[in-house]
This record gives structure tokens, sequence and C-alpha cells, in this order.
């Protein structure tokens, strides 16, 4: 039986970096639509086509073959914060300006009822300031870095520890051949969860997360340790975050257009480095970057990102508005916008992942 809803019409965006199951989410909102009496509107690279006013019709044909493509049929931007604006000046400066009023006039330009934005912490923060403007705002919580509060997952995470899992498989047997001390530097700006699910599932030997600074002299013993063992190489999986107790974290650079303006990256090299003079191993690093972002979701992010689509757009026909589908246990719920974004989810020294994981001899460096 065909769904009917005074809701007509709804927008649909993907912001921030994008991950693996965006496009299964669009399409998880897109098939079902016309059963709720819904037209779709993809509003193209985020907020950006927000403000810019670009955008495209989906129609169910649109959304075809797309479950298991990676990265995003609308595209996105990490630069298109419509609170926090880079205008291009004529002298070349960029200036921040608030155009929060272009992304309105559009959203009622297009006659939308509502919007679903898939996002993360950043794009969450703005879905609350759009929908205190008037938007009808529902949300859809991606991350690979998992770091959103109030869903136990976010759609990206499982795919991005899968690439990691990989890599570490296969540097397993390098490092031991080699009887080297391999470094893998991950992506997870200030939660560490991918180098900890990752590095568990990979079997790492020591794992550096932003959670838990770690201790220069402890990660140099645990990989002597290893020695005495009769295990000649180590394995180190270490957050871009990551630092050590007396240190900071490692900035690359700044980007003064996206909200969070810190680009991390490099700690994987400053790590090798010390491993080596301090220890006399020798001493590899692989930096994952964005291939942890990049290609086909995993079976499990597929299916969540379903879901997480079906319900976003149940919610928005049910005008339940500052509101994001939230995975708890194996439901989806939802939960209010403003609490997922009341703090950041990090890992808790009591997570039981932290706990098996030292439990089977993985050392955080503690
Ligand atoms: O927030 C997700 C994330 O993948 C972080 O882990 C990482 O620091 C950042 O995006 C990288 O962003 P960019 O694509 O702009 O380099």
């Amino acid at each position: 039986m065909a769904k009917t809803s005074k809701i007509k019409r709804i927008g649909i965006l993907t912001g921030g970096g994008d991950c693996p199951g965006l496009n299964a989410v669009i399409r998880g909102v897109t098939k079902p639509a016309q059963d709720f009496g819904m037209s779709v509107l993809g509003i193209l690279d985020g907020f950006e086509g927000l403000v810019e006013g670009r955008a495209k019709e989906l129609a169910n044909a649109d959304v075809s073959g797309i479950l298991a493509r990676g990265g995003t049929i609308l595209g996105s931007s990490n630069k298109g914060d419509p609170f926090h604006w880079p205008e291009l000046k004529d002298d070349n400066t960029i200036e921040i300006v608030d155009r929060s009023n272009s992304a309105l006039k559009n959203y009622l330009a297009w006659n939308l009822d509502a919007l679903i934005a898939i996002g993360g912490d950043g794009t969450m923060h703005i879905c609350k300031k759009l929908g205190e403007m008037g938007m009808n705002m529902v949300g859809v919580p991606k991350t690979i870095d998992n770091d959103l509060e109030a869903t136990d997952l976010t759609f990206g995470h499982d795919s991005a520890v899968y690439v990691v899992a990989e890599a570490l498989d296969r540097l397993h047997t390098t490092a031991s051949s080699h009887h080297r001390v391999i470094v893998v530097e991950v992506m997870g700006r200030y939660a560490g969860w991918i180098a900890l699910n990752g590095g568990l599932a990979g079997g790492a030997d020591i794992i550096l997360i932003p959670e838990i600074p770690f201790s220069w002299e402890k990660v140099y013993e645990k990989i002597l340790k290893r020695e005495l063992m009769g295990k000649k190489f180590s394995l180190v999986c270490v957050s871009e975050g990551a630092r050590s107790i007396d240190g900071q974290m490692i900035v690359k650079g700044s980007d003064i257009k996206r909200h969070d303006p810190t680009q991390l990256g490099g700690i994987g090299e400053v790590v090798a480095r010390r491993i080596e003079e301090n220890t006399q191993r020798e001493t590899r690093v692989t930096v994952l970057g964005h291939v942890q972002r990049g290609g086909s979701p995993t079976p499990f992010d597929r299916i969540l990102s379903t879901k997480f689509g079906y319900f976003a757009i149940d919610l928005a026909a049910r005008k339940k508005f500052g509101r994001m589908v939230a995975l708890k246990g194996n439901e989806i719920k939802n939960v209010l916008i403003e609490d997922a974004i009341s703090h950041q989810k990090l890992v808790k020294l009591d997570n039981q992942n932290v706990i098996a994981a030292k439990g089977v001899g993985i050392s955080f460096g503690e």
C-alpha cells in the first residue's frame, strides 16, 4: 500500500569528507520516495550546492546500480559551511562570511518540505543551525572516524576498518620476512576508533590513539620484548591524531576555508624514525590516507546505509525534524541532532575493544 504524507518534496545532500556507503544512503532514500508520494532533489557538492543553488532531480533510475559504488553521485565538500563561507575577494584574499540566507532562499525556491543531510559532526552542527532558521532537517550519521555521539556506529567506519585490517595483513607478511618494524598511519583526527578497530582486526602489536597519549619508552620496550619471545617483527597502527605524553599532535597544514582548519598527518613518519633510532631495528612506514575513504562499502555498511536511508525518509514523512537516524544495538532509532553533537564520541579506556586488545597483548604505549 502506498504510504502518503503531506511532505511532498525532499532535498538530499552529502556533506563533509566522502566515505563508502553515501550512494547506498542516497539510494535508500530515493527508491522508496515514490511510495511515500515524494519527489527527491539531489543537492550538488554538499552545502556548497545549497548556497549556490546547484541541484538535480533524482528519480529511481538515477540511483539504480549505485549500492556498491564508493564516493557520492552528488559530490561533496568540506568547505561549504553556509555559516562559515569562504568568499574570495578581488585582492585574492579569503573572507569568511555568513551565507545562510542564500541556503534558506534556495530551500524555499526549490519548494522543499524537508532536507536530509548525510554527514558527520560538522554537517550535524550546520543542520542544527539551519533547523533554527526554519528548515526541516533530518540527519544521517556518516564518518569513517565513527566519532559521532548518540549512534552506536556511523556508516563508512566498517569499510575503513576493513581497509586497515587488509593492509595490516599484507604488511604482516613483508614485516616478518624482513624482520622489520612497520608503522601504519591511519585516519582518525581526535578519535582513535579506526586505529583501535583496524589494529584489533589486523593483529597490530602496538596501537596508538589520541585518547591514550603514549610513552616512547613503552613503545620501544614492547618491540624489544617481542624479540625476546622470538618475534623479530612488529606492526604499529597509529592514528593521525595520536601524540606522545610529552608531545603534540603532528599538524601538516591549515585551511581556513574549513570549519576545522587543522590538517593532520606525519605522526607515522615521526614514530618510525624514533623507533629506528632508539631500538636500532629497521623500520618502515605506510600511510593509508584516503585509501580508507575510497572504494566500495563493505556488506555491513551497505546494509546500514540502506537502513539509514529508508528510515531517514520515513522520519521526514512523519515530520520528525531536527532528528538524526541512529543505530542502537541492532535497531535504527532516531535522536535529537543536538544530542549527536553534544560532544565527540571518543574511545574510553574501559571500552571492551581496548580491554580485549590489552588482553591479547596489544600495547597502547602506556
Ligand atoms: O573526518 C574524516 C577524515 O577522514 C579524517 O579522519 C581526516 O583527518 C580528514 O577526514 C581528511 O580530510 P581531507 O579529505 O580534507 O584530507
